[in-house]
């Protein structure tokens, strides 16, 4: 075996960029179950999270909202992540948590292939999505998840006074709308920042109460919009957490995503096709045995390696990577642990998903007063 005692696993960790010193101290000390997810690298950034650690430390209310745009019917192990943390959060803050399922954006947004997708066809799989999310644990008294479709009625006066302030130049520019394409792409990304309004939700959420959207920066283009606008419409600007990336299968350089179904891990995978997908995804193994002693793994291109991590604890996940980088760990042992691991995530919520009967889906899709 090569004679590699330097390990790069700090690399790793705290690769968020946007925390400063301080404000790592006072998450470690007001929500240190947040700070864990910090160190882990499941959370790397945010915006205006220290107006969040302010209303916890001062009792004031914060609510949580975080989405999903049906493309699928299925969750994938990208997606996980927020809301993992979603749920983490509600649980740490005892904060309410609104769950927005795009059921129009794909239908407007997809390119559409040879034969497009129906909206009811989006309006099933939301159904779907909706029973994975539920399936992550959240408090039924305490969480309203709700589709653009049937909760259009509530949001349109908050969306017409957004709508109100945005220019199409405006809009166009940040969501790089052409000009032949349909007049909804255009529409539909105000319907995305109504719900930080917290008056939406009246009776459930209290007008006051500050916004905190967990997400990864795919979605920071809407709220970086809706930041300035609200401020003009004296509301309170949303704070965001954001999740890091879970790479596709191909590329530690992509995201999984389901707009490429071949990128990704989907929670209704079977356990033959977790396996075939992970065993095929890109390695940072070496040629032969030999080699792989010698010159160890190169850990920051493996794949299923970078998926792993935000799945086992941080001393398992060192000690993994610190062997699988000095060549002790061969490539089979590293992915055979994530196909178990995986496996077991997707049977937990696969376990939970059994309960979640249509009337308990309609339980989390009444907004509570
Ligand atoms: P959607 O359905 O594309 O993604 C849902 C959530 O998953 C995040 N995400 C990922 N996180 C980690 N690794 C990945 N590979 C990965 N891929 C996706 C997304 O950032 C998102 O948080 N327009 C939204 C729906 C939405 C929304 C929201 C999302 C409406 N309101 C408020 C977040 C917050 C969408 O299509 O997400």
């Amino acid at each position: 075996m090569a004679d590699r005692t330097e390990t790069s696993d700090k690399s790793q960790f705290f690769n968020s960029t946007g925390f400063t010193p301080e404000l790592l101290e006072r998450i470690k000390k007001v929500v240190p179950r947040l700070y864990e997810l910090i160190e882990k690298g499941i959370v790397i950034n945010h915006r205006d999270l220290g107006d969040i650690i302010d209303c916890v430390e001062n009792g004031r209310e914060i609510y949580i909202y975080t989405g999903r745009g049906p493309s699928n019917t299925s969750l994938h192990f990208g997606h996980y992540l927020p809301f993992y943390l979603t749920k983490t959060l509600q649980d740490i803050l005892d904060a309410k948590v609104v769950v927005q399922i795009t059921d129009d954006e794909k239908y407007l947004y997809s390119k559409g292939g040879k034969k497009p997708l129906s909206l009811n066809d989006y309006q099933n799989m939301a159904i779907n999505n909706i029973k994975d999310i539920i399936s992550f644990g959240f408090d039924p008294d305490r969480t309203f998840i709700f589709t653009n479709t049937s909760f259009i009625g509530s949001m349109y006066e908050t969306d017409l006074k957004i709508k109100r302030y945005f220019t199409l130049n405006q809009i166009v520019h940040a969501f790089g709308i052409g000009m032949s394409e349909n007049v909804g792409k255009a529409s539909y990304p105000t319907l995305q920042m109504v719900p930080c309004v917290p008056k939406v939700f009246d009776g459930f959420i209290d007008g006051k109460a500050k916004c905190l959207i967990p997400c990864a920066d795919d979605q920071d283009v809407y709220f970086r919009l809706a930041r300035d606008i609200l401020k003009k419409m004296k509301v309170s600007k949303p704070s965001m957490i954001f999740v890091n990336y879970v790479p596709s299968l191909q590329s530690v350089e992509d995201k999984m995503s389901s707009s490429i179904p071949s990128t990704a891990i989907f929670l209704n995978d079977s356990n033959k096709v977790i396996s075939k997908k992970i065993n095929s995804a890109f390695s940072g193994g070496r040629e032969t045995v030999e080699e792989h002693r010698e010159l160890g793994a190169d850990c920051a291109v493996d794949v299923p390696i970078n998926i792993l991590k935000y799945f086992i604890d941080r001393e398992e996940f060192t000690d993994l990577w610190n062997k699988y980088f000095t060549g002790e760990h061969l490539t089979g042992f590293i992915k055979k642990r994530t196909v178990r691991r995986l496996i077991e995530v997707r049977d937990e919520i696969r376990e939970r998903r059994k309960d979640v009967t249509d009337e308990v889906m309609m339980r989390f899709m009444t907004l509570k007063k």
